[in-house]
């Protein structure tokens, strides 16, 4: 099996002369081009498609052709993807791909480990060694220079990661991820992962003179986005159930957590990181750490605006008066069609709303008014733009001269750019806007209007609701002349299966589909809620939200949040409707109801109420741990948990959840929400901070009441002392069952089981599920486990099934 090159002298001289040696000398000869350690002196050669593999068969590392006679010494799954494509994890010269004739990768007498292409040294691993080495790939996918006598690694991939870690490979202070340019060409990118200086793991966009860190999100510190400094071992890794730990306290589990065959966790091409799981000879995402990808820096180069929508997927476009600098490759950005310097009496402004230009600003004044703001940009013949706010309760105002428009995108605040452009194409952008808005903007229009005349409250959030609609969806008619979609087969297509089908309905669509109305299928959470069947025959829910001003400011709240999540125990959402003063959501179907209705008819069996909590809390733990934004749901209770036909739990309702940056959440905003009587928490009642421990006591209440079938508020009369009201419940557990001691015993759980319900059960999985739920419940917020701690100790109940 081994190559042995007979014909190689190994004097040190030859050493000097590797050209020399090696175009003269190494004939290898091979039985098989398959092999399992490679010995000292010995070469894998290009021609022979001479690779390792690892002992379990997982991984191959050897030469992988990507492109016409180009190779890369690489490491990769083995089995092939469904379109016969290889994953690659790691690359040695991904840079400088090697021919395909005459090109080896050797290990030499030396120790060093050497890539040559024509006899030229392409690579090495800088290695040096007296005692007996051999090269192997071992079933981790670590492809490691054992030293045999001590049995250690005198070299490893695992330490030179390209753009990819694999489940137990650790990510450390020496290690860094770059991406890939594209998906078809391996060489470095333009992204990197990588430990700060401060110790916290970070995203940074580079190229030319642009770098800029996009992740923790820019506006957030480091404390907002729940990362620590303190902790300077700087080290991470996803371990192979696929929990990621990081020293500066990023944690997250997959959306998949448990056993699977294979994750990888990679810098995708596109700056965002992913988790990736291998299902069936494809890989889905799991995880990732950026759900708006036009917060990722740079991907649509200068001059350029991005849009993304969940279903159409993220997009660049160039502003009105700028055309594409490169038609084929969008990151080139847009430069403007007139030459811009010139005298000040040609130019005037467009203003795009919600648009706002991070960084590059000349100059901040602040305190000023519009009209000495845009003379600010007119004089100055740099200036391409600048961005006015004018917070009217504080009475202050903010002015940012921009000479340079890069990482453009919608913000939805208060932010709107003025955009300096020649006369003449203002003029035909304010026609263009004009024509095309009495088009499509008719139903915001008349909103508006009526808005106005009524002076109701909800002018605001009418306001809002046009502005933030509106433009977003009209976008790629009104503001762009150059609306550039991505090419197609970029990787983007493959990132949508984690957000998709995000639709606008219109009224009568929702009418058809609902068949006026006539099924009721459920009551609250702002709103009734009917059956209907869309057009492709999908059986759907649509919920109608009440006239209510507030049901409108719900409306809002779901539409942000659930434009961007996306999980197996959260309900999907395909789309809305916001026509006239209805607004609609329409969801997934769930043919078997309610908990609430299922705990009351005891539909369930054992096994169903252990899956129905471990999918819960999977749920519950992407809510709260999805990274961008920190979403709470702030009413978690049976009615809002829905079973599929297969009693599949999923987690609805959104509507009284919120988008919070941590750290803000001592403030008012939350004074009107309150969760369900039965299922708040303390913190309620007693007014302190909320945070996600709020859901995770709420979800230990619906866990008692799973196991108990009582409910919290059963067959009592209001009280004003709400909590000790709601108490009950959990007091009357805790005096059945010894909560402190170590493993329940089977006659004390079997004394508060709900003895209508059906089916076997283990009685370790039992006590452990009661003592989760009891642990949720605790008092003091800060004795109760994390979301995804409570997946994490629920996993065992799952896999004894
Ligand atoms: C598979 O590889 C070929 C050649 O490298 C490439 O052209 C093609 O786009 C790849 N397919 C996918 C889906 O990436
Ligand atoms: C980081 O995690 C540790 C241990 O879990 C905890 O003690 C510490 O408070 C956390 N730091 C921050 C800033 O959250
Ligand atoms: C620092 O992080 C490492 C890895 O997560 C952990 O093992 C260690 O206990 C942490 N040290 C401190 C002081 O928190
Ligand atoms: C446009 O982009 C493509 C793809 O990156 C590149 O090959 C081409 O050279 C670029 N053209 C110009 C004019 O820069
Ligand atoms: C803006 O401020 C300038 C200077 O402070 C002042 O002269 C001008 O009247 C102001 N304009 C408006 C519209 O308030
Ligand atoms: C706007 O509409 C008018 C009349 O419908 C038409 O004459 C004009 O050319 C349009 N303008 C633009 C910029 O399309």
């Amino acid at each position: 099996m081994l190559i042995h090159s007979q014909y190689i002298m190994h004097m040190p001289f030859l050493y000097l002369l590797p050209l020399i040696t090696l175009y003269y000398s190494q004939v290898a000869h091979v039985s098989s081009s398959s092999l399992s350690v490679l010995s000292e002196g010995s070469s894998l050669l290009v021609e022979k498609k001479h690779h390792l593999v690892s002992p379990n068969g997982l991984f191959t590392a050897g030469f992988h052709e990507i492109g016409q006679n180009a190779y890369c010494f690489a490491i990769w799954f083995s089995e092939p993807m469904l379109d016969g494509n290889h994953t690659l994890v790691w690359t040695a010269n991904r840079n400088e791909p090697v021919n395909g004739k005459g090109s080896r990768f050797s290990l030499w007498k030396n120790g060093n480990l050497v890539l040559t292409s024509a006899g030229q040294k392409i690579w090495t691993s800088d290695t040096q060694s007296n005692s007996q080495l051999q090269l192997q790939l071992l079933d981790s996918g670590n492809l490691v220079l054992t030293k045999l006598v001590k049995n250690s690694y005198l070299w490893q991939s695992f330490d030179f990661p390209t753009d990819t870690i694999l489940p137990n490979q650790p990510f450390t202070k020496d290690t860094v991820l770059i991406s890939s340019r594209s998906s078809t060409d391996f060489s470095t990118g333009f992204y990197k992962l990588y430990y700060d200086y401060d110790n916290i793991i970070r995203l940074l966009y580079s190229k030319n003179d642009v770098t800029s860190v996009y992740w923790p999100y820019f506006y957030s510190t480091s404390w907002e986005s729940r990362r620590s400094t303190y902790n300077n071992s700087r080290v991470a890794s996803l371990d192979s159930k696929g929990s990621f730990q990081s020293s500066d306290n990023l944690t997250f589990i997959t959306t998949d957590y448990g056993d699977a065959l294979q994750r990888r966790l990679t810098l995708d091409v596109d700056g965002n990181i992913r988790v990736y799981t291998l299902n069936q000879r494809s890989w889905s995402v799991s995880w990732q750490a950026i759900s708006d990808p036009c917060t990722i820096r740079g991907i649509c180069g200068p001059n350029s605006l991005c849009t993304y929508n969940p279903e159409s997927g993220r997009k660049c476009a160039c502003m009105h008066g700028y055309k594409s600098t490169n038609q084929s490759d969008l990151s080139f950005g847009c430069e403007p069609i007139h030459d811009l310097s010139g005298h000040h009496e040609k130019y005037d402004f467009i203003m795009l709303p919600q648009v706002e230009f991070y960084g590059f600003d000349i100059k901040l004044i602040e305190g000023s008014n519009f009209t000495v703001c845009k003379n600010a940009c007119f004089d100055n013949p740099n200036c391409k733009a600048f961005q006015f706010t004018l917070d009217a309760a504080r009475g202050s105002s903010k002015c940012y001269i921009k000479t340079f428009l890069f990482n453009g995108l919608y913000m939805g605040t208060i932010y709107n750019t003025y955009l300096k452009l020649p006369k003449n194409e203002v003029l035909s952008y304010n026609k263009h806007v004009a024509n095309e808005s009495s088009l499509y903007c008719s139903s915001s229009r008349t909103e508006l209007e009526r808005g106005k005349k009524s002076e109701n409250g909800s002018l605001k959030f009418v306001l809002w609701f046009s502005i933030i609609l509106g433009v977003i969806e009209f976008t790629s008619f009104v503001f762009f002349y150059y609306i550039i979609k991505q090419p197609s087969g970029t990787t983007t297509q493959n990132y949508l299966a984690i957000a998709t089908g995000f639709k606008r309905f219109t009224y009568a669509e929702i009418v058809k589909a609902s068949h006026k109305f006539g099924e009721e299928i459920g009551r609250g959470g702002g709103g009734i809620v009917y059956k209907g069947i869309l057009p492709d025959n999908r059986v759907v829910a649509i919920k109608r939200l009440h006239e209510a001003f507030q049901g409108e400011a719900e409306f809002l709240a779901e539409m942000t949040t659930i434009g961007r999540i996306n999980h197996r125990n959260l309900i999907e959402t395909y789309g809305y409707c916001a026509e006239g003063k209805h607004r609609m959501l329409v969801y997934e179907y769930m043919e078997n109801g309610s908990l609430a209705k299922n705990i009351g008819s005891n539909q369930l069996d054992w096994q169903s109420i252990i899956e129905i909590a471990s999918g819960v809390a999977k749920g519950l733990a992407y809510l709260h741990e999805e990274c961008l934004d920190w979403v709470l749901h702030c009413d978690v209770k049976p009615q809002n948990i829905l079973l599929d036909a297969n009693f599949n739990p999923k987690v609805a309702d959104f509507g009284l959840s919120k988008l919070f940056h941590p750290g803000v959440m001592e403030n008012s905003t939350f004074s009107k929400i309150r969760g369900t009587r039965g299922y708040m928490a303390p913190e309620w009642v007693f007014n302190l901070p909320i945070t996600s421990k709020v859901d995770v006591y709420s979800y230990g209440m619906v866990v008692l009441e799973m196991i108990t079938g009582r409910s919290p508020t059963y067959d009592q009369p209001h009280n004003d002392n709400e909590m000790l009201e709601q108490k009950r419940l959990v007091n009357w557990v805790k005096e059945k069952v010894v909560a402190n001691s170590e493993s329940l015993i089977e006659t004390q759980i079997t004394e508060i089981l709900n003895p209508m319900i059906r089916g076997e059960y283990e009685n370790g999985q039992m006590s452990n599920l009661l003592k989760v739920a009891l642990q949720c419940v605790k008092e003091d917020k800060d004795a109760r486990p994390t979301m995804s701690e409570v997946v994490k100790m629920l996993l065992p109940l799952e896999m004894d099934d």
